[in-house]
């Protein structure tokens, strides 16, 4: 690969030690471990050994540090984010804001859309929501102007994901976005597909609302979710899922009904996860300092590097071709590819499998071109039964 933006990023690969051993494929699903997680989580540890409580005065502004990281990454303005522990969790807090009328109860998504994001919602169902699914026609992509039909007058809100997990397929959000609000419904604009990878700026999208984790190319790790609430939006809400974090006076323990935060902290529930956003740290910085654009430039030649080597071999490409409808991930099937890829794990080669997807593969920054041919070379060696 001569592009030197993309070259120089093979700079930071030394942050991550563990890639070393493996071929690592799987950042769409688990980030690699930067080293400085173990420093930073020793911190934690440290803090808890030495101060005991009084630890709570270091760890609690440990939220708005990481809420601030990611706002560097998503465009999002200071005193818009907070964090949570999974992109679930938000999404029940988001689903709590709202009210269902007969007039207005429709919730619209795409069929393709991350199992748990769904579940949170087809429960809403329970309180009168109707949930309405946009199909694809591909099991690929999903058509924005079926999204934009389904939403209308009666439409609360669009609980939809930026790039769909299962195919790496980049949504028209700001189409969608426009007729949403044109209507007076939210979007709300599930990013962990996208967040570390794809480019994008919460404010100029005009979302409602967004959210993600941490845990796929943040190279974060589990339990650092989170909130982005535009800033008109943070007091008219007031989510029933909640907790005494949300409180405006939290250590003034008043009783008994909740008064809520005026800041973005209304939409905390309990105690924050303190541990995942020390381990959090080093790869949102990471990210926030290389800067997505960059990110960006070199995925798009390492995914069109695996995209060669899928057509090559005559697997189904099961991801979008187009530079600009592609997100981090290449999803290609043939059969007999779900054990195929358990043996690529097996041998460290590490990607996954999804059904009526196939494997999924996820170059990023600290990824090597030469990684992509050793990887497909291994693949064409457990499939030809030579590779051992
Ligand atoms: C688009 C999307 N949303 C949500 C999740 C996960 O949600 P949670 O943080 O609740 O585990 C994933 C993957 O794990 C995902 O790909």
């Amino acid at each position: 690969m001569g592009d030197p933006i993309a070259d120089s990023l093979l700079e930071h690969r030394a942050k991550f030690p563990a890639l070393e051993k493996c071929v690592h494929l799987i950042s769409h699903s688990l980030g690699c471990v930067p080293a400085q997680a173990k420093e930073d989580l020793g911190e934690f540890f440290d803090l808890w050994q030495t101060k005991s409580i009084t630890a709570w005065s270091d760890w609690l502004p440990e939220v708005d540090k990481a809420a601030a990281r990611i706002s560097k990454i998503i465009s999002a303005q200071p005193g818009t984010m907070i964090m949570q522990q999974n992109v679930s969790g938000v999404m029940a807090t988001l689903a709590s804001c709202f009210e269902y009328t007969p007039e207005r109860n429709k919730v619209v998504y795409e069929a393709l859309q991350f199992p748990t994001v769904s579940y949170v919602w087809q429960a809403e169902a329970r309180r009168g929501a109707e949930c309405v699914l946009v199909p694809s026609a591909d099991g690929t992509t999903i058509d924005a102007d079926a999204m934009c039909a389904a939403i209308d007058e009666r439409t609360v809100c669009v609980p939809m994901s930026h790039v769909v997990f299962s195919s790496a397929y980049i949504q028209d959000v700001r189409k969608i976005c426009d007729k949403a609000r044109s209507v007076g419904a939210h979007v709300i604009l599930d990013c962990y597909q996208s967040v570390g990878t794809v480019p994008f700026d919460v404010t100029e999208l005009g979302v409602s609302f967004a959210c993600g984790g941490s845990v796929k190319y943040l190279c974060g790790g589990p339990g650092a979710a989170w909130l982005y609430v535009r800033p008109d939006l943070i007091e008219q809400f007031s989510p029933r899922v909640t907790g005494w974090f949300g409180n405006e006076a939290p250590f003034a323990f008043t009783m008994p009904a909740q008064s809520y935060a005026d800041t973005v902290w209304r939409y905390m529930g309990g105690t924050p996860a303190i541990a995942a956003l020390y381990q959090s740290r080093a790869g949102q910085q990471i990210i926030a300092d290389i800067g997505i654009r960059a990110i960006r430039e070199k995925s798009l030649v390492m995914t069109q590097a695996c995209i060669d080597w899928v057509d090559e071999l005559g697997f189904k490409l099961n991801s979008p071709r187009a530079e600009a409808q592609r997100g981090g991930s290449v999803v290609f099937d043939f059969v007999g590819a779900a054990d195929i890829c358990r043996e690529l794990n097996r041998r460290a080669f590490f990607c996954d499998h999804r059904p009526n997807a196939g494997i999924r593969i996820a170059p990023h920054f600290y990824t090597k071109r030469e990684e992509l041919d050793l990887f497909f070379g291994e693949l064409k060696k457990i499939r030809s039964g030579t590779g051992r």
